[in-house]
């Protein structure tokens, strides 16, 4: 399959379940969801932990689901695959680093091999780990953009550490495209290569933008976090005709797909929606609250804690009242409560397969706006998707 009509399938498909993506699952409380899907809901209501854990981390579906159920993650698992880019994983010469950035330094250094290039500028470099590996490797300068001061100085205090014959260079900058014009860089950037080791929301398209307007000759862009967009999805000639009204809680599930969960991950997971869907539940009833609540992060104990003391706690968060505990241990004893919590945690699994075409569909139109702009793009999956989930790389060429 090429760009093109990868790209329109996968509109296609995300079309037909535009309910059940557009919004958190619990938005949809307390409406039922279209007949079909409530009947696949029903379904799931007697898989095991490793069932679910097998089909929300790998899309697959027990041989007894109904033909319905089988052909949703079937043309899910159709529409997903791109070119895989294969390496052999190096131990790399880096003192303190998560094995995490090292596998993924690996990919960069390898997708990097075949490129000419005289130096590297990262957008959102950080601490600098990758400028420092890919200076070293490659003896080219690299520029390190970043707008945080206090990751760009752990990066300097690295270096003092750890000194190295390296040009890395840290430069403090909110990148924008304004900020980018302003400072010149269109036109210092003879012969480089544009980086975005996961450049988050916006900053890919100003990576995208800087690459076509400068004189870099090559682009290598990893995303995430894309509900941090405050430009345009709907880049590309293609996604404008027909474009998907992305909402910001797609986005948000996008940048947490293709995570390959284990049956243990699935126990934790029902533990946390238990309360959280619970404390909806209790506050929608009580009339205090409608809709999913912001509720900040809790601990990871807060989710061991009996619901009646969590609630509690959460309570007292959003400035209402401590409730009665042996109330709020009667409420949540109800067998109709524990029982829509599960339907809405498992709603939640079937939406959670579309993450990963969400995000083929945002990095997918960006490599089709930069044909647009008369580049050559492709798109690789590169990281161990165990260790890095948001490893899909985009490369330009000009
Ligand atoms: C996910 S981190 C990646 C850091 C690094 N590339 C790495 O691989 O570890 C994204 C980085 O982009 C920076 N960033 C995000 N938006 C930015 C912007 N508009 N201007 C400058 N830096 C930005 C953040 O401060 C952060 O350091």
């Amino acid at each position: 399959m090429n760009l093109v009509q990868q790209f329109n399938q996968i509109r296609d498909f995300l079309n037909i379940y535009h309910f059940l993506w557009k919004n958190e699952i619990l938005n949809h409380y307390p409406n039922r969801f279209p007949d079909f899907f409530e009947a696949w809901v029903d379904e799931l209501m007697d898989f095991s932990d490793e069932e679910l854990a097998q089909l929300e981390g790998h899309y697959q579906v027990p041989t007894r689901a109904s033909d319905e159920l089988k052909k949703y993650y079937a043309t899910i698992c159709e529409l997903m695959p791109i070119p895989i880019f294969e390496f052999t994983p190096q131990k790399l010469q880096l003192v303190k680093i998560k094995e995490k950035k090292e596998h993924e330094l690996q990919g960069v250094a390898e997708l990097m091999k075949e490129l000419k290039f005289q130096r590297v500028i990262e957008f959102g470099g950080g601490v600098g780990h990758g400028g420092e590996f890919l200076s070293e490797k490659y003896s080219k300068e690299v520029i390190s953009l970043d707008h945080n001061e206090y990751f760009q100085d752990l990066g300097r205090k690295r270096l003092v550490k750890y000194p190295k014959e390296i040009q890395l260079i840290f430069e403090h900058m909110f990148i924008s495209p304004e900020q980018l014009r302003l400072k010149n860089w269109m036109n210092k950037d003879v012969e480089a290569l544009c980086l975005g080791l996961h450049a988050c929301g916006s900053l890919s398209n100003h990576l995208m933008d800087f690459f076509h307007e400068s004189k870099a000759s090559y682009l290598l862009n990893f995303g995430c976090c894309y509900e941090k967009y405050e430009t345009p999805v709907n880049l590309s000639q293609v996604a404008k005709k027909a474009p998907l009204p992305l909402t910001t809680e797609a986005l948000h599930f996008a940048a947490r797909s293709y995570v390959p969960l284990t049956q243990q991950d699935i126990i934790e997971r029902k533990k946390v929606k238990h309360h959280r869907y619970l404390l909806q539940f209790y506050l929608a009833q009580k009339n205090l609250a409608h809709g999913p609540q912001t509720l900040g992060s809790a601990s990871h104990e807060d989710y061991q804690l009996p619901w009646a003391d969590y609630a509690n706690k959460q309570l007292s968060k959003l400035g209402f009242e401590a409730a009665n505990r042996a109330e709020l241990t009667d409420f949540a004893a109800g067998v109709n409560q524990q029982k829509l919590y599960y339907r809405y945690f498992l709603a939640g699994l079937l939406r959670n397969a579309l993450g990963r075409l969400i995000e083929l569909y945002i990095v997918l139109d960006r490599a089709m706006y930069l044909e647009d702009l008369g580049h050559e793009a492709r798109i690789y999956e590169v990281f161990d998707r165990h260790i890095s989930p948001r490893n899909i790389a985009l490369l330009a060429v000009k």
